[in-house]
């Protein structure tokens, strides 16, 4: 027996076309389902992580109990919403998400993400630190078509989602690469998503200290000590930058 999620389109019996009326003269016009599978590929070939699938604008959840917390994920819900009601028109092509770890930086930017595809643009999901690696590899002589592919769609992809931004040892190769990316993806006005949990430099260029869960001040590098200044001021450029705020691990909160 089939299964149903293959049964034919009532509305169009499968054809993708239905005939309407207008002012007594009849055509064809495509049926919606044809939007919804179209839809339904492109999210496959986004490769979203199994674990944010299902992350959308809808379920991302602005706590009460918390006024600092509820002003700042709503204020950042809100520039998210903004960003995809206007897209591709709005100021800046990119989103730039900065926070700690649990705050729903990458369930917000997949949703980004998401939200996009629905409204009929391409893009595909990439962690920073498997990307590079796979760009490194294919200079591997041995190295998959898929390890070749990854610079490639890094650089062309209609929309990049680049999580964890800065997860990865910086080396020269590391900020060659991510520079290399960004200034293409700059230049060319191509839209560019983006989480990073590195701090970035306050005003006088010196590291932020960041307090870890017990307490004790660490000096962290900088977004631009990982990434170079180079890639940093690129991402800014084309950027709208938000940033999460001191909220408590998500994942901690819900399992209270
Ligand atoms: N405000 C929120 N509402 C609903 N789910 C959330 C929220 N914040 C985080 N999550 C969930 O908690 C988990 C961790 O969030 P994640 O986006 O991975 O954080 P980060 O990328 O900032 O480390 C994910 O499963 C995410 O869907
Ligand atoms: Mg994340
Ligand atoms: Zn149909």
């Amino acid at each position: 027996m089939a299964p149903a999620a293959e049964s034919t389109c009532a509305k169009c019996g499968g054809s993708g076309w239905v005939i309407q009326e207008r002012d007594g003269i009849s055509g064809a016009s495509r049926c919606d389902c044809r939007d919804a599978e179209r839809a339904r590929q492109s999210e496959r070939n986004a490769r979203i992580p199994p674990l944010y699938q299902n992350a959308s604008l809808d379920n991302f959840l602005v706590p009460s109990d918390n006024p600092v917390a509820r002003t700042g994920l709503g204020t950042a819900l809100l520039t998210v919403r903004a960003f995809v009601r206007e897209f591709p028109t709005g100021d800046k092509p990119g989103l730039l998400f900065i926070g700690d770890t649990g705050t729903g930086k990458t369930h917000l930017a997949v949703a980004a993400l998401r939200a996009l595809i629905a409204k009929g643009h391409e893009g595909v999901f990439f962690d920073y630190q498997t990307l590079l690696d796979r760009i490194r590899a294919s200079f591997d002589k041995v190295s998959g078509a898929s390890d070749r592919e990854a610079y490639s769609t890094a650089l062309e992809a209609p929309i990049l989602l680049l999580d964890d931004l800065g997860a990865h040892r910086a080396t020269d190769f590391t900020e060659d690469t991510v520079t290399a990316i960004l200034t293409h993806r700059c230049n060319f006005k191509k839209p560019l998503i983006a989480t990073t949990n590195l701090p970035d430099q306050d005003v006088t260029g010196r590291a932020i200290e960041y307090i870890t869960p017990g307490g004790t001040p660490v000096g962290k590098k900088t977004l631009s000590e990982v990434i170079g200044m180079r890639a940093r001021s690129r991402l800014f450029e084309m950027c709208k930058v938000i940033r999460m705020p001191a909220v408590e691990d998500y994942r901690m909160r819900k399992s209270r």
